[in-house]
């Protein structure tokens, strides 16, 4: 079944263009990454998509019906601003009153409740106000809200932004379980290196808004000159005394091109050039050593202990390569 048909569709603030010219159709079951640099137009698009906003221009059909700007209770939205969307008095209470307006019964209603609280570890926060969480739990309990509609469609916009490695591990459990009951999941993000095992696709936004990428996403992740132009990696110089090189970035770190390797430099600067060089890769090796550890201990949590103390073997082995990089140094 069609999700969502988009035809042509375009939105403007009052003359502000976010979205130009978009069309792509989202079937039943596909989870989907928006990627997209800031100003973009990935929230407006969800927000059209839940039926907050209609399109200026263009078709919009929900569920194969021209979009009638209802809000359909089959899409829930995560927004991208937590505090948008919660208003009760208490954690509980925003957990249970999705499900009673739903029309479920009180005990049904508040088994809802207890379930989410034990799926996303919130049960502590049951008595507290919404308001006096910190930016973490309060997405958790936005999502749990989210949830406890049982929609069929998640419009999430940047849910794994300022959650803990061990809470972005769980988010991924939650939506991997979500994919396997056969919800449709479209999720706004900037976290390129989940897209992969988030979503089957990928479309990226450029800066004019308008649709630059819709594909695999491991073949968006492999389109560096979109990805750059979609300004969601960056190529950043390091300009260290004497050289400069370049890499990108994206999700960890990927390598450098370095663009004028020792034997290009005169003779007579070996010993400055290679000193800056060596602490320069020093420097990367230290970055690399701590990402190792974070990803140990994200395979820790996920219970693959295999794959963690072999990464933590790579991190203290990256340790014995910094003192080799001094020793070098103390040579020149
Ligand atoms: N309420 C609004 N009134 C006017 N302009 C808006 C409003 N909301 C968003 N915009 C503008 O519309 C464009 C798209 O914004 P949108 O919030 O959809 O981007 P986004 O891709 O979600 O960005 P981010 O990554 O920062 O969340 C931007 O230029 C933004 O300034
Ligand atoms: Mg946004």
């Amino acid at each position: 079944m069609k999700i969502f048909g988009l035809r042509n569709i375009s939105y403007s603030y009052k003359g502000r263009t976010a979205l130009e010219n978009v069309s792509f159709d989202i079937h039943q079951g596909e989870s989907i990454s928006i990627l997209g640099a800031n100003g973009s137009g990935k929230s407006t698009l969800l927000y059209m998509l839940q039926g907050l906003l209609k399109p200026s221009s263009g078709e919009l059909a929900a569920f194969e019906k021209e979009a009638s700007g209802i809000i359909d209770p089959r899409i829930s939205m995560l927004f991208q601003n937590s505090q948008a969307q919660l208003f009760c008095l208490s954690v509980w209470d925003e957990l249970v009153s999705g499900p009673l307006q739903r029309g479920l019964g009180a005990a049904a209603a508040s088994q809802r409740a207890e379930d989410i609280m034990q799926l996303l570890a919130i049960g502590h926060l049951k008595d507290r106000s919404p308001w006096q969480l910190s930016g973490g739990e309060m997405k958790k309990v936005a999502l749990g809200t989210c949830l406890s509609t049982n929609p069929d469609v998640f419009l999430l916009d940047e849910p794994t932004a300022g959650l803990d490695p061990r809470s972005q591990v769980e988010f991924m459990e939650l939506i991997a379980g979500l994919r396997k009951a056969g919800k449709t999941i479209i999720t706004a993000t900037h976290d390129l290196h989940i897209i992969q095992d988030l979503s089957e696709r990928a479309i990226v936004l450029g800066e004019d808004h308008r649709l630059l990428e819709d594909d695999l996403p491991a073949n968006v992740l492999a389109k560096k000159d979109v990805l750059l132009k979609a300004n969601l990696i960056h190529e950043h110089m390091h300009a260290h005394v004497g050289y400069k090189h370049e890499h990108s970035h994206f999700g960890a770190h990927d390598h450098n091109e370095i663009k004028q390797e020792p034997s290009a430099f005169k003779e007579e600067q070996m010993d400055a050039k290679l000193k800056v060089l060596l602490e320069h890769w020093m420097e990367h090796n230290e970055e690399h050593a701590k990402t190792y550890l974070e990803w140990a201990e994200k395979a820790r949590k996920e219970g693959n202990a295999a794959l963690a103390g072999i990464l933590e073997k790579i991190a203290k082995e990256s340790g014995n390569l910094t003192r080799l990089f001094e020793q070098a140094k103390g040579k020149l």
